[in-house]
C-alpha cells in the first residue's frame, strides 16, 4: 500500500483499530466511522480521523470520505431480520462521483452453515442456517453485486472465531457458565485477531474483484477446548460440561448457537494467493499473547466474544 492511499474504515472497532496500527507506518491517511462521540474522540486520540454517524439512519451518512479510497467494511448486520440493512444504507449514500478504490468486506464462515466433518474451501457452496448467516450472507450478495453494478472491487474474507488480547470469554468463565461436552462439541476454527488485521491488509494489496477467501488460521479443534484453553491461561477452574439436552437448556442461547454447527475450515488460499505467514498458527502459540494484566477485572469491552 502507498502513501498517497486513503482508507477509510466502516465498523472502526477492535479490528478496524489494529488495521489502522498496521497502517500508519505507510502513512496513508485513515478515517474510521463510527456511532457515538465517546468512540470518535478515542479513534482521534490514535491518530485515526473519526466520522460520525449511524448505518441505520440513512439521513446520517453525508460526505463519507469514500471517494477513492480502500474501504475497510468491519460493521456487522442489525440483530434481527434476514437482510442487511446498514449495508445497503452505506451503498445508497455513495454517489458516483464518491465510488471506493475497492471494499474489503469482513463476512463469517457462518455462512456455509453445518458441514459436519467436511473440509469447507471457498467452493463449498454457502448454506447460512441462523438468521444471523443470512444477514451476513445477504450483505455479501447485495455488495458483490453493488460492486459489479457501481464497478467497485469487492473482496469478501470469510471469519472464523476470533481471539485476541481483550476479546477472551472471561465473562462466560467467571460465570460459570457450563459448556457441551468436548466430546459432543463440533469442529471450529479460529484466527488470532492480529492475524486477521495482516489478512485484512494483503486482501487489500493482492485481493482482486470476486475474490472470497477464508480466513483461519488452519487448526481445527471445538469451542470447548476453546474455552478450556482460555480458563487454563488465566488458571481459573474449567467450565462444568453438560450433555446436549442440559447445555440447550443453560448455556445463552448465543453461546450455545456456536456448538450447534460443525466446520473444518481450509485456508490455503488466504496462505497462498494473499501470502501470508501466520504470527499464530495454532491456539497454544496465540493465547500467550492474549493474557490481560489485570484480567480479574472483566475487559471493557470484548470480554464476552466468544
Ligand atoms: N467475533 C468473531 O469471532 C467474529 C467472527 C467473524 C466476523 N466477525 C465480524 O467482524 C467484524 C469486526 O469485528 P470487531 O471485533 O472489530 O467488532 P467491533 O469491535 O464490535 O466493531 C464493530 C464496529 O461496527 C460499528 N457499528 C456497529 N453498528 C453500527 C452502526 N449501526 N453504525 C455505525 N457503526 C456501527 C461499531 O460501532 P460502535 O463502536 O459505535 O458500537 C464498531 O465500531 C464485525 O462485523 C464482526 O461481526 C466477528
Amino acid at each position: 500500500m502507498n502513501s498517497a492511499e486513503k482508507v477509510f474504515i466502516v465498523g472502526c472497532g477492535d479490528v478496524g483499530i489494529r488495521v489502522a496500527r498496521h497502517l500508519f507506518a505507510t502513512g496513508c491517511h485513515i478515517s474510521g466511522f463510527v456511532r457515538t462521540a465517546e468512540n470518535a474522540d478515542r479513534l482521534q486520540q490514535l491518530g485515526i480521523s473519526p466520522v460520525l454517524g449511524n448505518l441505520d439512519e440513512p439521513e446520517s451518512l453525508v460526505n463519507l470520505p469514500t471517494a477513492g479510497a480502500i474501504v475497510y467494511y468491519f460493521a456487522p448486520p442489525p440483530g434481527g431480520g434476514f437482510k442487511d440493512t446498514r449495508l445497503r444504507n452505506w451503498c445508497a449514500a455513495i454517489s458516483p462521483d464518491a465510488r471506493p478504490a475497492r471494499v474489503i468486506y469482513l463476512s463469517t464462515s457462518g455462512v456455509y452453515g453445518d458441514c459436519g466433518e467436511m473440509t469447507v474451501t471457498e467452493e463449498t457452496p454457502p448454506n447460512p442456517q441462523t438468521s444471523r448467516a443470512k444477514r451476513r450472507f445477504d450483505a455479501e450478495t447485495f455488495l458483490a453485486e453493488w460492486g459489479k453494478k457501481e464497478r467497485v472491487p469487492v473482496i469478501i474474507l470469510r471469519v472464523t472465531g476470533i481471539y485476541g488480547p481483550g476479546r477472551l470469554p472471561v465473562m462466560h468463565l467467571m460465570n460459570g457458565t457450563p459448556l457441551l461436552n468436548a466430546h459432543e462439541a463440533p469442529s471450529t476454527n479460529r484466527i488470532h485477531a492480529e492475524d486477521l488485521a495482516r489478512v485484512c491488509i494483503a486482501a487489500a494489496d493482492k485481493g482482486v474483484d470476486g475474490d472470497i477467501i477464508n480466513v483461519s488460521d488452519g487448526e481445527h479443534g471445538t469451542m470447548t477446548q476453546y474455552f478450556n484453553a482460555v480458563a487454563d491461561l488465566l488458571g481459573i477452574p474449567r467450565p462444568p460440561q453438560v450433555n446436549r439436552e442440559e447445555a440447550a437448556r443453560l448455556m445463552p442461547p448465543l453461546l450455545y448457537s456456536y456448538f450447534s454447527e460443525s466446520r473444518r475450515m481450509d485456508n490455503r488460499r488466504m496462505l497462498k494467493h494473499l501470502g501470508i505467514a501466520l504470527l499464530y498458527p495454532t491456539l497454544a502459540e496465540g493465547l500467550p499473547s492474549c493474557r490481560p494484566d489485570d484480567w480479574q477485572t472483566p475487559p471493557a469491552k470484548g470480554g464476552n466474544h466468544p
